[in-house]
């Protein structure tokens, strides 16, 4: 069991979430995670496969840039694509947890929010990075709060800036 992230990984601005993303993971057991947005050392996508040898899961993350290097890994699988072009063969909805960490750009977080949300299975988690930044708040705020009523829940919001917000899907 892995207890302190900030130990293990350089002091970038995920490092401080990672310890719920992989508290949640192991708490429902997921068994199936798509992560868009792995970056430059692939901080996030560190917590997820960890949490994924817990429960016996599999992370697939995508990014524009190739990433393969990054970890070899039974759990994970990597797709190199602009995440709106994907092809959706490649994908194997629903996920336990979506977890969305690329552009940070309006139009492509609202776009983002369209296309993968749905693949959040019923009960499961849509997760936010740097929900903090204005255009990804208020693509939040117009895709949950206005084209999607009801359907996700605010479940938790991480304290420190550029925070992950995380909703629930509704059963
Ligand atoms: C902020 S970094 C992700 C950080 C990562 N989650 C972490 O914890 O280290 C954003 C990543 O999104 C990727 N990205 C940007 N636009 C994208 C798109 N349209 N489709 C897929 N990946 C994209 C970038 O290449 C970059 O690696």
């Amino acid at each position: 069991m892995i207890t302190s992230f900030d130990t293990l990984v350089p002091p970038f601005d995920t490092y401080q979430d990672l310890q719920h993303y992989y508290d949640l993971a192991v708490k429902i057991k997921a068994q199936k995670i798509l992560e868009l947005g792995v970056g430059t050392y692939g901080v996030s996508t560190y917590a997820w496969i960890h949490a994924c040898h817990e429960t016996g899961g599999k992370v697939t993350s995508v990014d524009i840039e190739e990433k393969k290097h990054l970890f070899n890994d039974p759990c994970w699988e990597f797709i190199k694509s602009d995440d709106m072009a994907l092809n959706p063969l490649e994908l194997s909805p629903p996920y336990d947890i979506v977890f969305i960490d690329t552009s940070h750009t309006y139009d492509h977080t609202l776009a983002e929010l369209k296309r993968f949300s749905p693949m959040v299975r019923p009960g499961g988690y849509l997760i936010m990075h740097d929900t903090c930044y204005p255009p990804v708040y208020e693509a939040i705020t117009e895709f949950l709060c206005r084209n999607s009523i009801g359907e996700f829940n605010e479940i938790m919001v991480t304290q420190k800036s550029p925070r992950t917000t995380i909703y629930r899907r509704n059963e």
